[in-house]
């Protein structure tokens, strides 16, 4: 196999060895001192990837944040590297607030979203003096102006709002129609009830409309729909309520490459559409430019992370199909199964070799748990090392626990380095909320 035909991603290269390569680190090398299934996060790539979408946004609009969806990927580690980078972060639960805010992450740079949230949640947001709550709902506008009054303190909240945008990615991960279950939808008016009603709460000061209308978009057409509902119900605001407001939030959203013919928008044609058609439709409706917040979770992880699985069982049903069993799965990586996800591999083992043979590679689940099907790699043996690309985004973020498997490490390579930065489950932690009654024990 020709390096040049390798789908290689970030800093991902075949070393002299012929093996696959990721921040310096070779990964054959890693999968040994590691232990396999093993999440490699390319701390390089992560970085330049924040940098280059926030300077594709700074330099079309001066007041514009990028603010790291954390749900594609929450640690500690990331939320250093998140507010290194000067990007805000977006929490969406209890959890995810507690792991930036435990990692140090200012506090005034948090986002919290979430379509129920719990009094108690609320609560340690308002407390904790996050930036603002993205308010979903009215029965959440009344829990939190409560929270925060109590607190003797007013909460700077944004408007989840529902433009009417259908972008065709898979259904389980839209969220920008009218039948959703998230925000005040602009059709029908509830939008505009919310905006009014947020106003007459005392504890809470309205800065702006926040919206998110799906995930892994490749087209940035609906990205431009997005933005363009905004602005109209922006300027409906204006005419009607006679409030204008200084953010405007359009979510995450940007796709990624999972294979080699995927084609994402580039992060400055994704930049052109957002504010472009901001710019535009403001000069057009008479309205300020509007401070932009954009939510990107996968398209600044899902590509710098790469999951190695070392090969086991090898069955070949001679004129059918031969099976290549790596020794994680649904566990560690629950996509194909959910959204019917597509991967793309190499045998890290072998990666100058040609793709002479097409496989499926499946889990080692006590299911039929594909993580690839007919994919061509360079003819495996048991032992080699698996690389699957593009699983930085929620993929560790979804494990599980499943058949009672460890969730596996996180590493992150970085010129020749690799830092653990979450570390492997171990069987004692599997058992760390069991429980045995005295009367079972007799
Ligand atoms: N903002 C909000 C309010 C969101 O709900 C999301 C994702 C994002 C930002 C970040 O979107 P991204 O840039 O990552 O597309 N588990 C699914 C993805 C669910 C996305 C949920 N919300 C998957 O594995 O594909």
């Amino acid at each position: 196999m020709k390096e040049e035909s390798v789908f290689l991603l970030g800093t991902q290269r075949v070393n002299s060895a012929g093996h696959l390569e990721i921040g310096g680190c070779d990964t054959v090398q890693l999968a040994e001192e590691h232990g396999t299934p093993l999440y490699v996060m390319d701390e390089a790539h992560i970085r330049a990837t924040m940098r280059a979408m926030r300077e594709a946004f700074r330099r079309r609009h001066a007041e514009s944040e990028v603010i790291y969806a954390s749900k594609a990927f929450p640690c500690m580690a990331m939320s250093r590297i998140v507010a290194q980078e000067g990007l805000m972060l977006d929490a969406a639960s209890a959890g995810e607030l507690f792991t930036a805010l435990r990692a140090d992450f200012p506090a005034e740079r948090i986002v919290f979203h979430g379509n129920n949230k719990s009094r108690d949640e609320l609560d340690m947001a308002v407390r904790a003096g996050i930036g603002r709550v993205v308010v979903d709902n009215e029965a959440e506008l009344d829990l939190l102006d409560e929270v925060a009054g109590a607190l003797d303190t007013t909460q700077k909240i944004m408007l989840r709002l529902t433009p009417a945008v259908d972008p065709h990615t898979h259904r389980y991960i839209q969220t920008g129609r009218v039948d959703t279950k998230f925000g005040f939808n602009i059709e029908g008016g509830g939008a505009l009830r919310g905006v009014q009603k947020a106003l007459t709460n005392q504890n809470l000061e309205v800065t702006g409309l926040s919206c998110h209308i799906g995930s892994q978009i490749l087209d940035a057409d609906f990205f431009t729909m997005g933005a363009r509902l905004m602005c109209e119900f922006l300027a409906q605001v204006k005419t009607e309520l006679g409030v204008t407001f200084p953010d405007l939030d359009l979510g995450g959203g940007l796709g990624i490459r999972y294979l080699p013919e995927d084609a994402p928008p580039s992060l400055d044609d994704y930049a052109e559409a957002v504010v472009g058609t901001v710019r535009d439709c403001c000069a057009k409706l008479g309205l300020e430019m509007p401070r932009l917040h954009i939510e990107p979770g996968r398209s600044l992880v899902g590509e710098a992370g790469t999951t190695l699985y070392r090969v086991g069982s090898i069955k070949r049903i001679p004129g059918v199909r031969t099976y290549v069993a790596a020794d994680g799965g649904i566990s560690d990586n629950p996509r194909p199964a959910l959204y019917e996800a597509r991967y793309h591999a190499i045998n890290a083992s072998r990666a100058t070799e040609e793709e002479l043979e097409t496989v499926t590679i499946s889990g080692k689940h006590c299911e039929t748990d594909t993580l690839i099907e007919d994919i061509a790699l360079a003819p495996a043996q048991t032992g080699d090392v698996l690389a699957v690309q593009s699983t930085g985004a929620y993929n560790h973020a979804m494990s599980s626990n499943y058949n009672r498997f460890r969730r596996p490490a996180v590493v992150l390579v970085n010129e020749g380095r690799a830092d653990t930065i979450v570390e492997r489950e171990t069987l004692q932690d599997l058992l760390s909320h069991d429980l045995v009654p005295g009367r079972l024990r007799a």
